[in-house]
């Protein structure tokens, strides 16, 4: 009998085409992620799970899977899986970074230029038949070019936001991160205390992943700190940011600029958000490219592989307790 694997949501066909004869497949291929007791019911006799990170996979979850050895998250993120039980449990646990760093990255941008630009404004006036020829006070926006930007979080997808902005626009880049990046000379970038950051930057981008110090850590008190005319991009984490805090200042600042990938308590999201002005709101595509996504595919396939022939799977996060070095 084949072991089996669950696919909490559709992945790219390669990766399916990799797994269909090693394992029974149990994919939800519903147009909505499975609910935390369709995953409890689906997981119990499956060897492994490939999760979203949207997925809440705790404790009950492992525990109840008596014959589950490997859990691949389709994502960089690892705050939805419980790694400590996964790996008092003998649960290997993997995510797929790297692969994502250059596409959410240049979405972060994306939703930068957007705003700084107005475009889809933009866009929505043309289509409504407003245009009436070249006008020289027409939807006026922001330069980026020189300008500042701060960066909370200066891990990979971090370093390469902090790269476009410092190569491609020529702007100054302050950041945050709990350890100096060891990028910080080759970028041109530097280590500042979160409140210059906030004081400082003409746009503030959020690529910090959720623990328990990053919970909440974008406030009312830094909110307050930020410029009143800033662009606030969040690519990381829903929950690193106050959401309240996030509302009242787009509300009592009408130039603050709001661009968000990631919400707290997904795939829910505050609809007070849909009033916003100057907001721009996507549904969690950071890492949406072909390319990424086929890539992201291809990896967890092949961990489930690999762990099925007893090798130690790539990007293990708890391997170091579980898999051998040499493996
Ligand atoms: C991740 O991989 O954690 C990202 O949030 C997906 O875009």
């Amino acid at each position: 009998m084949k072991p089996k694997v669950l696919i909490t949501r559709l992945i790219p066909k390669n990766g399916i085409d990799m797994l269909k004869d090693e394992f029974e497949l149990i994919i939800n291929t519903q147009n909505r992620n499975m609910s935390y007791d369709e995953i409890l019911k689906a997981s119990k006799d499956v060897f492994g799970i490939i999760s979203m990170v949207s997925d809440k996979i705790d404790s009950t979850i492992i525990k109840k899977a008596q014959k589950l050895k490997i859990i691949a998250n389709y994502g960089v993120g690892i705050n939805n899986v419980d790694i400590d039980t996964a790996t008092q449990n003998g649960v290997l646990f993997t995510n797929t970074p790297d692969v994502l760093t250059n596409a959410t990255a240049e979405l972060a941008f994306g939703l930068i230029m957007a705003l700084a630009r107005r475009i889809p404004k933009a866009d929505k006036f043309l289509r409504s038949g407003s245009f009436s020829g070249f006008d020289p006070v027409l939807f006026l926006g922001e330069e980026l070019y020189g300008s500042t930007m701060g960066i909370i979080g200066m891990g990979r997808i971090g370093s390469t936001v902090a790269r476009i902005a410092r190569f491609g626009f020529n702007m100054r880049v302050l950041y945050y991160n709990r350890t100096k990046s060891p990028n910080e000379r080759l970028i041109d970038a530097e280590r500042v205390e979160l409140d210059e950051l906030l004081k400082n930057s003409d746009v503030v981008v959020v690529t910090a992943p959720l623990n328990d110090d990053s919970r909440h850590m974008i406030s009312k008190k830094e909110f307050a700190l930020m410029k009143d005319d800033a662009i606030f991009v969040n690519v990381g984490r829903g929950e690193v940011v106050d959401t309240d805090a996030l509302i009242e200042k787009a509300k009592t600042a009408p130039l603050f600029k709001v661009g968000l990938d990631v919400y707290e308590n997904e795939p829910n999201f505050d609809e007070r958000l849909l009033e916003l002005k100057n907001c721009i709101l996507l549904p969690h595509i950071g890492s949406a490219t072909r390319k990424t996504r086929m890539k992201m595919a291809e990896i967890v396939a092949t961990n489930m592989i690999r762990v099925k022939n007893g090798q130690c799977p790539l990007y293990a996060v708890n391997g170091g307790q579980l898999c051998r070095a040499n493996d």
